[in-house]
């Protein structure tokens, strides 16, 4: 347990790293304009998972990043042609997007809605409040607990009305809170939101109500990592969620990040063993509380260090297809998120050169065993 702690925490550490090297260069690269008319996008044909997707009813999804979209040609033309949903990966967090208490930048995420739209794609609005990625004059301002909701109400009215009004019909679902509980299963107690009124998560139940008001059409999702099956964290989820519902909180799906990946002598390792078994178990007792669920970072991790062989390929995608099964076996269960889509870029590898590829296209975007076995799972096969 003290060595999970401990794992967890550096992991904590590398992402916070990763933030801070990345996420800051991000911020510094000049934007390029992203021509949003119709390109010449590879012919989509029945097979691509988008149109397997929408035979089955499942929005197939990744995260992307407008850098790419407009930078690389490859990337722009396998995400029109194989995906039907978009999530920014880091854009529409508040370090970004809301970059003083007075000003919003709508630059980036305006130019995926763009391509989304061009492309007859969804999004999902990713993330509204947030535990990381925050920007500093929130997290060292001095605000009390009634200026912190009002700044939290101010966003969640701003950011959802922008897409309302500018792309209608575009952002369809949004992840209202992310992460806001702990490995334990406690609801976080170092968070800036758990200022707001009289309990640590006073903070969900006014989020979701402001996000209601703002956007009323849309489906709104409490999203998080590591609650995919049965266990402690999924547990206790389970239940705040259930407790929430039981106040009046307005919630409509649940999101499983789903990053399959475990922390192993201080560096992140594959977790090509994981107990797989509750899955379906755990995804139909959040559809018999009422809501949808939504697959919503899914990768999974493979050691790159030694090269990368056909047994890691194949156990890989063996992970992708159990999840895609299930999520085949609930209506309710209406989208698949990777969190990418292609191994040249990934958040995996920039936190640890030695491990990386969890997506289902290589370095250079041909198909890998994890992209046929979604296809194989969306067949029924
Ligand atoms: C990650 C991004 O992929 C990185 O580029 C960034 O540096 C850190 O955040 N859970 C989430 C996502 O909800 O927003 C995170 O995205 C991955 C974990």
């Amino acid at each position: 347990m003290i060595k999970h702690k401990k794992s967890i925490f550096l992991l904590g550490g590398i992402i916070l790293l990763f933030v801070v090297f990345v996420g800051g260069k991000e911020k510094r690269d000049s934007p390029k304009e992203i021509n949003t008319a119709p390109q010449a996008i590879e012919t989509r044909n029945a097979s691509t998972l988008r149109d397997l997707g929408v035979k089955k009813g499942k929005k197939m999804g990744a995260a992307m990043n407008d850098f790419m979209i407009s930078g690389d040609p490859m990337y722009a033309q396998t995400a029109a042609r194989e995906y039907s949903s978009i999530t920014v990966e880091n854009h529409m967090k508040w370090e970004y997007i809301h970059p003083s208490l007075d000003s919003y930048d709508y630059t980036h995420p305006d130019r995926v809605a763009g391509f989304a739209k061009t492309h007859g794609m969804v999004m999902r609005g990713h993330p509204l409040v947030h535990t990381g990625q925050l920007p500093a004059w929130l997290t060292t301002g001095v605000y009390t607990g009634e200026q912190l909701d009002a700044i939290m109400k101010d966003h969640i009215v701003n950011v959802m009305g922008h897409f309302k009004t500018n792309y209608p019909g575009i952002v369809t679902s949004w992840d209202v809170v992310n992460e806001a509980v702990d490995e334990a299963g406690l609801i976080k107690q170092d968070v800036i939101w758990g200022n707001i009124g009289t309990s640590k998560d006073a903070y969900v139940a006014k989020a979701f109500q402001y996000a209601r008001e703002a956007y009323p059409e849309a489906k709104l999702f409490y999203n998080d990592n590591g609650i995919e099956t049965l266990g402690p964290k999924s547990d206790a989820v389970y239940n705040l969620i259930k407790n929430w519902k039981a106040e009046g909180v307005s919630i409509d799906g649940i999101g499983f990040q789903s990053h399959i990946l475990k922390v192993e002598n201080d560096s992140l390792a594959p977790d090509f063993t994981r107990d797989l078994s509750t899955l379906e178990a755990n995804m139909k007792r959040y559809i018999d509380l009422g809501l949808e669920v939504h697959i919503t970072e899914f990768d999974v991790l493979i050691k790159t260090k030694d090269g990368i062989g056909e047994t890691e390929l194949s156990e890989q995608a063996a992970i992708y297809k159990k999840f895609m099964s299930a999520c085949m076996k609930f209506a309710k269960c209406t989208s698949f998120t990777t969190w990418g889509i292609t191994d040249k870029y990934n958040w995996l590898s920039h936190l640890d050169g030695n491990v990386g590829a969890p997506l289902p296209f290589d370095l250079n975007f041909a198909k890998k065993p994890a992209y046929h076995a979604l296809s194989e799972a969306l067949l029924g096969r």
